[in-house]
């Protein structure tokens, strides 16, 4: 089982999350904690799920000077997180700062993965940051510089995976959000795909919220999801 879907665990209390991961197996899934939770419930919720034996991407998104980047980050791979991320356009000293944090934890070290252009922002969101380009040539840019800075991958969206596996190589990982069945809500977000076509499409992981915690059964839905990931995983190998 290649537990390709991180269950983004947004939710506003600890005991909720906890109450939550009783309906799942940390065989079949990761997971993925944010700000919202990690505001609310900190560190110690964060061991208390990798002590139930999840993969945690801490979804994080540091930004800042090097030294305050790096020191974040060491502490953050320090809690046994398997993946966390880091804003691309920090740059690449301050990316580098954070790949040579972690480096002493050797194979133990989580994946440290960028963030390019937020999918929030349009071309005049951009424009308005002094940045003068379209979004997709900004998150290739970012991603060739998130890649030469020494991290695994970058998180992308839907519309983006296909351009950039095309452009960059295997071994660098794609984390998509936005992914939605047919029967899914589409909820706030613009663009989705379904998790076999993000598969084809060149994703590592895709990161699932709603159509999993809102679903009557999350094992249901996360075994549907599983499925239709693998049927692809499968031609793909
Ligand atoms: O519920 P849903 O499947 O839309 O949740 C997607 C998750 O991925 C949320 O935690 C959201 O913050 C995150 N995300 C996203 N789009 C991005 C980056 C992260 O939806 N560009």
């Amino acid at each position: 089982m290649s537990k390709n879907i991180i269950i983004a665990l947004d939710f506003a209390t600890g005991d909720k999350t906890l109450q939550f991961l009783d309906l799942l197996d940390p065989n079949l899934c990761r997971v993925k904690i944010g700000k919202e939770l990690f505001t609310a419930s900190g560190p110690q919720l964060v061991r208390k799920i990798i002590d139930r034996g999840f993969d945690v991407f801490l979804d994080l998104k540091f930004h800042d000077i090097p030294n305050t980047v790096a020191r974040a980050s060491k502490v953050a791979a320090d809690l046994g997180i398997w993946m966390f991320n880091i804003h691309a356009s920090g740059g690449r000293t301050m990316m580098e700062a954070a790949r040579e944090s972690i480096d002493s934890l050797g194979n133990q070290r989580p994946l440290l993965i960028g963030v390019t252009v937020l999918t929030s922002f349009l071309k005049k969101d951009l424009e308005q940051t002094g940045i003068h380009s379209y979004p997709e040539d900004q998150v290739s840019k970012l991603a060739f510089l998130a890649r030469d800075s020494g991290l695994d991958g970058v998180v992308c969206s839907a519309a983006e995976t296909k351009l950039l596996r095309s452009q960059i190589d295997d071994k660098f990982c794609l984390v998509t959000p936005g992914i939605r069945r047919p029967e899914d809500a589409i909820g706030d977000q613009k663009r989705v795909v379904g998790p076999a076509e993000a598969i084809q499409n060149g994703s590592n992981y895709l990161v699932v919220g709603r159509p999993i915690t809102s679903a009557d059964s999350p094992n249901g839905a996360l075994i549907e999801f599983n499925a239709a990931v693998s049927s692809v995983n499968q031609t793909l190998n």
